[in-house]
């Protein structure tokens, strides 16, 4: 039986998940980010919840001179209960103001949360489509697709009806995450989809001024048994492409490929005409080859960038910070261009704002593991140009303590490189394993490692690919030493940049 995850038909736990801030008991609230704040594995530079569980981006969208960004936040503990819209804005994307809730689960279409969605801009108001989540009395799921809109005075108030109040015949209740845009004077949204056969797919509606939604059809893909639900579905032009980005749970791993325990991908493929949809597409591939990413959300910037946010973790996975009262964080902000006909994922260059003091080196290592006294912490970024030798193996251990360390190194014999955080801290729980490689074939591998208080992110060959996982260490396991075994590589331009 496919797992969906927020499914549960123990509706007495489940009214304590579904309490709203205005139910809290006095200082509830105050009293567990106490709590959270104690915890050592708070992050330093990426968007984390104040208490409770962050999940999806939402609503990413520059309008009105700065970027404004929305994500899943149950405020009451880590458990995916209630969900309410949290608000943040950024000039830079780097540094980010608290706007506190954007959106306010509750009512009549959203007794069950206020799901995942997008943002749009039109005349001057922000309009935010995003699912209620119901239930009714048996516990069955009934979604309706609702909007909100953000005045110019910065007040955000939901719509009475739904603009699309259930999911057209043929698919089941579970349909959600309505993704907007605008194409030759039309809006369209893409929303992920389970079909009665229980497979998942994307559907898409038109509108002509964001009030009045009709159907157009499902997205006829060449995946027509792939998963049993796709969520968070986005739908952008690149370059010439068109690109599909959603989460498809219930696929099994194959090899190095899809090991967690749901994806997050891609199609790239020929733009799609919105009224006859149909996409030409190439193979579905993985946006993060790490552990910890789903739920990937683009937007454009001002000057045409196409940006993506994820959330950094994954549904039906507990994390050690659960005992601390908090779960999750979202990614650092990457562009995205195609290069080639492949999907380059990059570090916005606003990253750059973080840096504050600056480290260089290079070393040629022979069977040996170094360690660079100048070069330590628990929040940095790394850059470095491995050039394998003879080596077998070379790589940067990060985080290490008395007996904790992260890997990264490159194995020329089986030629992958790999991330490795079976020692890296409080366990992780390990169905999934916590060995993650990523295929390839090179002499000169480029690394940027952005590494905050619980994370690190790993930019490979300038986009080529990226590796993002959780890490719980302790907090004095701060070292960084470079490997090599069974001969010689060499670490070229390091930079060490503390943030
Ligand atoms: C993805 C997701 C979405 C849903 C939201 C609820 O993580 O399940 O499909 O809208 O989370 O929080």
């Amino acid at each position: 039986v496919p797992k969906l995850h927020l499914e549960s038909s123990d509706k007495v736990t489940n009214s304590d998940k579904y309490r709203l801030l205005s139910d809290a008991a006095p200082d509830e609230l105050k009293n567990l980010a106490k709590q959270v704040n104690a915890s050592p594995w708070r992050q330093h530079y990426h968007i984390q919840p104040t208490t409770g569980l962050l999940n999806d981006p939402n609503g990413f969208v520059y309008y009105n001179g700065q970027y404004h960004l929305f994500y899943q936040w149950h405020p009451f503990g880590p458990v995916h209960g209630m969900k309410y819209w949290y608000h943040v804005t950024s000039t830079d994307l780097i540094h980010w103001k608290d706007e506190g809730i954007g959106i306010e689960p509750g009512g009549q279409y959203d007794s069950h949360g206020a799901y995942s969605g997008s943002a749009l801009a039109k005349e001057g108001k922000l309009y935010l489509f995003y699912t209620g989540n119901t239930r009714d009395e048996e516990w069955v799921r009934h979604p309706y697709q609702c909007l909100a809109v953000l005045d110019k005075q910065g007040h955000i108030t939901k719509q009475e009806v739904p603009v699309i109040d259930a999911p057209p015949p043929g698919y089941t209740a579970h349909f959600r995450d309505p993704k907007v845009w605008k194409a030759a004077d039309r809006y369209y949204a893409v929303l992920g989809a389970q079909r009665l056969n229980q497979t998942g797919c994307v559907l898409i509606y038109r509108s002509d001024d964001l009030l009045t939604w009709s159907f157009i059809g499902e997205l006829e893909t060449s995946l027509a048994d792939f998963g049993y639900m796709w969520e968070c579905p986005d739908y952008f032009e690149l370059g010439e492409k068109g690109v599909l980005l959603f989460c498809p749970q219930g696929l099994s791993a194959e090899e190095d490929r899809f090991e967690n325990i749901h994806q997050a991908g891609f199609l790239i493929g020929e733009p799609i005409n919105p009224e006859k949809p149909h996409f030409q597409h190439g193979s579905f591939m993985e946006l993060d080859r790490g552990f910890d990413f789903y739920a990937a959300q683009t937007t454009l910037s001002p000057e045409g960038k196409r940006i993506l946010i994820g959330w950094m973790g994954l549904p039906d996975t507990t994390y050690p910070t659960d005992a601390h009262g908090w779960a999750h964080c979202l990614t650092l902000p990457r562009e995205l261009t195609i290069q080639d006909g492949r999907l380059l994922q990059r570090p916005v260059k606003e990253l750059e704002l973080l840096r504050k003091e600056k480290y260089t080196a290079a070393h040629t290592v022979q069977d040996a593991k170094i360690e660079l006294e100048e070069i330590n912490g628990s929040s940095y970024e790394l850059i470095c140009e491995l050039c394998m030798e003879d080596a077998e193996k070379a790589g940067i251990a990060f985080r290490v303590g008395d007996t904790e360390e992260t890997l990264l190194y490159y194995d020329a014999v089986s030629k992958y490189l790999v991330l490795d955080r079976t020692r890296s801290g409080a366990a992780m729980k390990s169905e999934n394993g916590n060995i993650r490689r990523y295929a390839f074939d090179a002499k000169k591998i480029k690394l940027r490692l952005f590494v905050d208080q619980s994370s690190v992110e790993i930019f490979i060959n300038d986009g080529e690919a990226v590796m993002t996982a959780r890490l719980f260490p302790a907090k004095d396991s701060n070292g960084v030493t470079f490997f090599t075994e069974g001969g010689k590589a060499t670490f070229d331009a390091v930079q060490w940049l503390y943030s």
